[in-house]
């Protein structure tokens, strides 16, 4: 069987974890979510690793969590889901990720994609959260992350009648940054990755923690941390070679320091 988690050696900074159960449009189940938290422990640990690219296929990136999993759990299996830690190690990785998302995300998928910091759709993406039709509700960030990113009014649609939202709308909505052709979605995603890891990797991570703050926290406290954290690169020689090379007239050479 093949492994339902394929994980790239990375090239040049970026490294490629592709969802892979295709029979079943890449459900997520327990399995498959708990290879997923396993790489991102080993991409953090690696400095080969600066930036991730998370992707399924030309059908489906994930069609939500695995419904026959689902159905097999009573409330103590649901209290008691080890998932739960799988989310939250997705939600604390602190290198970029880039979601490239062809075909169907929705549910536990939509969510997922939405755990990236850079969402990028083929033109055939479709994202919903249709739990409500299983008589359920989102349970990884559906209500929580898809209001903060297309606001109240979508994103209630969303979520009470399971419609889901191709491409334009998604970008329109500000669910994702950027539409391309879906054979070149995950090209463009690496593309991304690559321009991410030639940047000063202290300044890399401080601007992901920053701009993750403005979901948290109130403006005036975003702005203390941001403050802090503009101030704690002054000290770093990443930002002396890029001031240099700027005037210098070059490339800069950034090495994390
Ligand atoms: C298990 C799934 C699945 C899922 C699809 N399949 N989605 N299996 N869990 N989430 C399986 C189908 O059963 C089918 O298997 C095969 O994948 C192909 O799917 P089809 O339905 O035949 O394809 P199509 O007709 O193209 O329809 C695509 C679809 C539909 C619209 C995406 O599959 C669908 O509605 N899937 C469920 C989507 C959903 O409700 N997701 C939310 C899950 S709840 P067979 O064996 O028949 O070939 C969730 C909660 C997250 O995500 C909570 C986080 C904490």
């Amino acid at each position: 069987m093949p492994h339902n988690l394929l994980v790239d050696a990375p090239e040049q900074g970026v490294q490629v974890l592709t969802l892979n159960r295709p029979d079943v449009l890449n459900a997520l189940n327990t399995d498959l979510l708990n290879n997923l938290s396993k790489a991102l422990d080993d991409a953090e640990a690696d400095p080969e690793v600066r930036a991730i690219v998370i992707t399924g296929n030309q059908k489906a990136f994930a069609a939500g969590a695995d419904i026959n999993e689902m159905a097999a759990r009573d409330l103590v299996g649901i209290l008691e889901d080890p998932r739960v830690a799988h989310w939250e190690r997705i939600a604390r990785f602190t290198k970029p990720i880039i979601a490239a998302v062809n075909g169907f995300a929705l549910g536990g998928g939509c969510e997922l994609a939405m755990h990236a910091d850079i969402l990028i759709a083929g033109e055939n993406a479709r994202f919903g959260q249709p739990e409500i039709n299983l008589g359920i509700m989102p349970g990884a960030g559906g209500t929580q992350r898809l209001t903060r990113k297309v606001g109240e009014a979508l994103a209630m649609h969303m979520a009470l009648t399971g419609e889901q939202i191709n491409a334009t709308r998604a970008l329109q909505a500000g669910l994702v940054s950027e539409i391309s052709q879906p054979e070149l979605t995950v090209e463009r995603a690496i593309e991304i990755g690559q321009t991410i890891a030639r940047k000063a990797p202290i300044a890399v991570r401080l601007t992901k923690e920053s701009v993750r703050k403005a979901d948290d926290m109130s403006l005036s406290d975003g702005l203390r941390f941001e403050r802090h954290a503009f101030t704690l690169l002054a000290g770093t020689a990443d930002r002396q070679e890029g001031l240099d090379a700027f005037r210098e007239k070059r490339s800069p050479r950034f090495n994390g320091q």
